[in-house]
């Protein structure tokens, strides 16, 4: 075996992407899929996991499964994990990427949406940490769970105030389960991604936006999805980042690193 394929190669690991039907946790599925990861793409979107699983087989030849499951209901999760349990018997990675945003001005939030989006971006990251990561802890072999926060999660972000404190969240969650669950082998880290055009921030990103966030990115660009790929593999890796767990990484084109 190569010097790189024991590094990062995943053949025989079984990996759980959620929101995988998206488009950044469907390009990290393409990464593990290539990796060799069985791959089972979770989403409240069926017929884009479908898709998605569609292409992992055809371009990558994989073992991959598409499952419909809403984050912010428990029973979903746990039926999800029955499934993936009677089809894989196991679960090695999780990606935790489910995720909702609204612009709306802060006077203007009502609680129903405020509930909405966290109980997706929040809750749902939280109760899908509980349930896959209980089965990791009970298979005694390790694991590695990959949130995703982001650039919002601090300092604020304007437009976003909900979708921030719910990432900001996600890093609290991050850190508190990689302290909790370090003796049990497995990690938990967070990947923040600065702008990368997709579905859930499509409206909010109108001419004067795209100019400000290109004014405060270094890079003067948006991230690709596929410049995921590298990051997705190492936290992924027990072999990697075996010592690696309660990091916030920052994937942005320097977004955050930069003041005026
Ligand atoms: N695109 C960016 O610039 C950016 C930046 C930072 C963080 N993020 C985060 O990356 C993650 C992926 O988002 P994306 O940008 O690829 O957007 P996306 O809209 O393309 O993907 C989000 C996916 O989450 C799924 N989803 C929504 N609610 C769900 C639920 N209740 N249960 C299960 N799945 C659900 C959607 O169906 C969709 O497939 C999100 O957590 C998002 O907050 C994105």
């Amino acid at each position: 075996m190569s010097y790189l394929d024991q590094m990062f190669g995943l053949p025989g690991k079984v990996a759980i992407v959620v929101g995988g039907g998206g488009v950044l946790a469907g390009a990290m599925a393409e990464a593990l899929a290539q990796a060799g990861a069985d791959v089972v793409i979770a989403d409240l979107n069926y017929e884009n996991a479908a898709q998605k699983t569609d292409q992992l087989k055809r371009e990558f030849q994989a073992r991959a499964l598409a499952v419909e499951m809403n984050a912010g209901e428990k029973t979903e999760i746990e039926k999800a994990l029955e499934v993936v349990m009677n089809e894989f018997g196991r679960i090695d990675i999780v990606i935790n990427a489910p995720g909702i945003n609204s612009s709306t001005p802060f006077f203007e939030i009502g609680e129903e949406e405020w509930e909405k989006i966290l109980s997706v971006n929040l809750t749902g990251m939280f109760l899908v940490c509980q349930i896959f990561g209980k089965q990791m802890i009970e298979q005694g072999e390790g694991g590695s769970i990959i949130n995703i926060s982001s650039a919002s999660s601090g300092p604020p972000l304007s437009k976003v105030f909900t979708y921030g404190i719910s990432k900001a969240g996600v890093n609290n969650l991050t850190q508190f389960l990689a302290r909790e669950w370090a003796q049990e082998k497995v990690r938990v880290n967070a990947i923040a991604p600065g702008f990368f055009p997709a579905e859930q921030n499509r409206k909010i990103l109108n001419k004067d936006r795209i100019q400000s966030i290109y004014q405060h990115t270094p890079m003067k660009r948006f991230g690709k999805p596929e410049e995921l790929a590298g990051v997705t593999l190492w936290l992924a890796s027990g072999q990697a980042s075996s010592f690696v767990t309660g990091a916030i990484i920052r994937v942005d084109g320097g977004f955050t690193a930069m003041t005026i």
